[in-house]
């Protein structure tokens, strides 16, 4: 699986953390589309990145900013996006199995080290349940398309 990564100047630190992790497992391939630790505007990464996952189904992204918040509307204005903000494990989980997210974004500055480390996995390892979602889902494209 290929992972594009991405983060601002507030989730840069994190982003190495998760970049360290991921490179140590040998199922996924790690893209960094930047920041490198300088000052800059979440949008211009978050486009970055989801641009990629769109371009390339099956990929995924992760987005780091200071809240995750500001990555994740910027991330879900990109055709076949679905980004999903997350603190919690069982946000991660359910956010893979019934909306096929495939954007993770998380808040370095509202989430510690561990968690982060624990979402990123889960949302890797968890896969679509389909069935009922897929027509769910397949609404949510439907709006990208009429709006
Ligand atoms: C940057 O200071 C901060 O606004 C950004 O990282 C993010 O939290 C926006 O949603």
């Amino acid at each position: 699986m290929r992972i594009w990564i991405g983060c601002d100047h507030a989730g840069f630190e994190r982003k190495r953390e998760i970049i360290e992790m991921l490179q140590a497992r040998d199922d996924v391939e790690v893209t960094d589309c930047g920041c490198d630790g300088e000052r800059v505007d979440y949008p211009v990464i978050a486009k970055a990145v989801a641009t990629a996952v769109a371009d390339h189904p099956g990929d995924r992204g992760i987005l780091i900013c200071g809240t995750g918040i500001g990555m994740s509307i910027a991330a879900n204005k990109i055709r076949g996006v679905r980004a999903a903000l997350c603190a919690d494990a069982f946000s991660a989980k359910y956010t893979r199995l019934h909306n096929d997210a495939n954007v993770l974004c998380m808040g370095a500055r509202t989430l510690g080290s561990g968690v982060s480390l624990e979402l990123t996995e889960i949302f890797l390892d968890t896969p679509f349940e389909g069935g009922r979602h897929e027509a769910r889902v397949q609404m949510i494209t439907e709006l990208e398309q009429e709006w």
